[in-house]
Formats: structure tokens, sequence, C-alpha cells
């Protein structure tokens, strides 16, 4: 498998903007793929984070298997966290995220009365890898109907805060942490997913360990798609897929290639089924 892009100074860079960021913030809002609930995470959150409320979003909820995400919620509640199953660009679970905040941070709201503080609002802030929905939750969940606020005494300059309730303010701009890559499996799970550039990885690969995961871990999702049988090593399935979708280059050969864009895809846009490709542990 191909290697991937590593820019270490581009890193360091968004990881020091954090840093500064989460000094001025109450609660980290993290954002995680239901579908890789694990890979889709950076363990150096909870480092910067410490001391902070937090809250789990397992987003794209609409595209992963609900009983592994109920696991996984019931993983990170264990672990401390909050957490909210979610489909960003819905405004369903609003509601929930909004009560979930106040919960979450219930103690530094006590804190603030006993100190006589009044009306204080909670400071969040977005945080997650590209492309887990960052910029899609905080449009639905901030909309057009909040109010920007401008510098306040005690803030960084230039930072501006979206107001989204007399209870909460929200940094508009998310944090972006970067994904474990250095390990394979993570990698390939970001892949899978397309959370990273396909450009950087072989469909036809990814098609065949789509295929493989599929036949193990999902029985019949295949079948049920493409009326072939699942009988058969992930290349013959492959070439049962080619044949039932009638894919053929100019010579009519089948055309694994376009077989392998067609599984790539319908798997990622959930047409294959809803799917969740990694376990509590
Ligand atoms: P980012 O800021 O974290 O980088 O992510 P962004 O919001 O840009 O979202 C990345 C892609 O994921 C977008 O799709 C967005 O529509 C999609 N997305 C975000 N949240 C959800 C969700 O809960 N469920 C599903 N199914 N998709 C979600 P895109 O292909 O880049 O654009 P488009 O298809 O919306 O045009």
């Amino acid at each position: 498998m191909a290697q991937y892009q590593w820019y270490p100074g581009h890193m360091t860079k968004a990881k020091r903007q954090m840093q500064e960021d989460v000094k001025l913030i109450d609660l980290i809002i993290e954002l995680v793929d239901a579908r890789i609930p694990i890979s889709s995470r950076n363990p150096d959150i909870d480092l910067l984070g410490k001391n902070k409320a937090r809250l789990i979003l397992m987003n794209k909820a609409d595209l992963a298997d609900p009983k592994k995400t109920e696991a996984f919620h019931q993983y990170f509640t264990r672990k401390g966290y909050f957490a909210v199953n979610l489909d960003a660009r819905s405004r369903a679970g609003m509601k929930t995220i909004q009560n979930t905040i106040l919960e979450a941070c219930k103690e530094k709201m006590e804190r603030d009365r006993r100190r006589g503080i009044q009306n204080r609002p909670v400071r969040a802030m977005v945080v997650g890898i590209p492309n887990v929905g960052k910029s899609t939750f905080i449009n639905t969940y901030a909309g057009k109907a909040c109010t920007k606020t401008g510098n306040k005494p005690g803030v960084t300059k230039g930072k501006q805060w979206i107001r989204l309730n007399k209870n909460v303010e929200l940094l508009d701009t998310p944090g972006i942490l970067w994904p474990k890559f250095e390990d394979q499996k993570v990698g390939l799970h970001l892949a899978l997913v397309g959370s990273i550039r396909d450009d950087i990885l072989n469909t036809d690969e990814l098609a065949i360990e789509i295929i493989k995961l599929l036949l193990h871990e999902y029985p019949g999702s295949l079948a049920g798609r493409y009326g072939i049988e699942e009988d058969k090593d992930a290349a013959q399935v492959l070439c049962a897929i080619a044949q039932a979708r009638n894919c053929l280059s100019r010579g009519s050969e089948l055309d694994y290639s376009k077989a392998a864009a067609i599984v790539v895809d319908e798997f990622r846009s959930g047409k294959t089924g809803r799917f969740t490709i990694e376990d509590p542990r």
C-alpha cells in the first residue's frame, strides 16, 4: 500500500494554534466519524483538552451500523466523555446537543454561580480531523439565526465567537486534528470511508479491501446489493459484480476498475448499507 503524505510543519502549526484556542474555552466538541470512531480520532486531543469538559459527536451516524454506534456510545461514556450520535446535515440532533452541552458544563456553571459570576456563557470549540463534518456541523448548528460577537476583554484579538444562545458561544473556526497516519490500519480505514484523497490509494485495492471486509463482517450485504453469490474470494466477487453491473471495456472485456469504482462509491455513500468497520477496544 502507498505511503501517506505527511506534513510535520503543517501539523505543528495547527497544534500550536489549538493550544492557544483551548485556553479560551470550557468545552471541546470533538467530531469523530461514526464508521471509524477510533481511526478518526487523534489521542493528542486528550492531552490538549485535559481539564476541559468533553463532548464527542459521532457524526455520519446515518452511514454507520446503528448497533455499533450504540456500542461506541457506551464506550465513550464509560471513558468519561459525553457522546451524541449525529447527522450534521440535519437539525434533528441539535436539541440533544444543546442539552448535552449544558449537562457537560454543569460543574463549571455551578462554580461560576458560587463565585457570584452570573450569565457567563459556556465557550466551546469544534475539533476533528479533515472531512469529518466540522464545517457542516457549525453551519447546521449555528445557522444564520445566531449573531457573531466581536472581541471581548480577555479574549485574543481576532477571534470570532458565534453566540448560539444565551448559554453557549462557539469559536467560529474549528481546530484541525491530524489523523495517526503512521499506523497503516488507521490509514486504510480513513481511505475506505473516503477521508483521504483518492489519488493516494489505488481504487482497485480499496475495492478488494471493502469486499473482504463485507464478506467477513457483513455477510449478505454484497449479495443483497449486487445479486451475486458470496461463496468466492474477493477477486472473484469483484468479477461477479463487474458482470452483474455490465462493466465492459471497449473490447467487450470485463472492466474490473469500473466495477471497483462502483464498489467504493456505493460503500462510502451508504448505498450498500450502514457499516462500522471498527469495534470498541
Ligand atoms: P470538515 O469541515 O470537517 O472538513 O468536513 P465538512 O463539513 O466539509 O464535511 C465533509 C463531507 O462530509 C461533506 O460532503 C459533508 O456534506 C459530509 N457530511 C458531513 N456530515 C455528514 C453526516 O452526518 N452524514 C453524511 N452522510 N455526510 C456528512 P462532501 O462530499 O464534501 O460535500 P457534499 O456532498 O455535501 O457536497
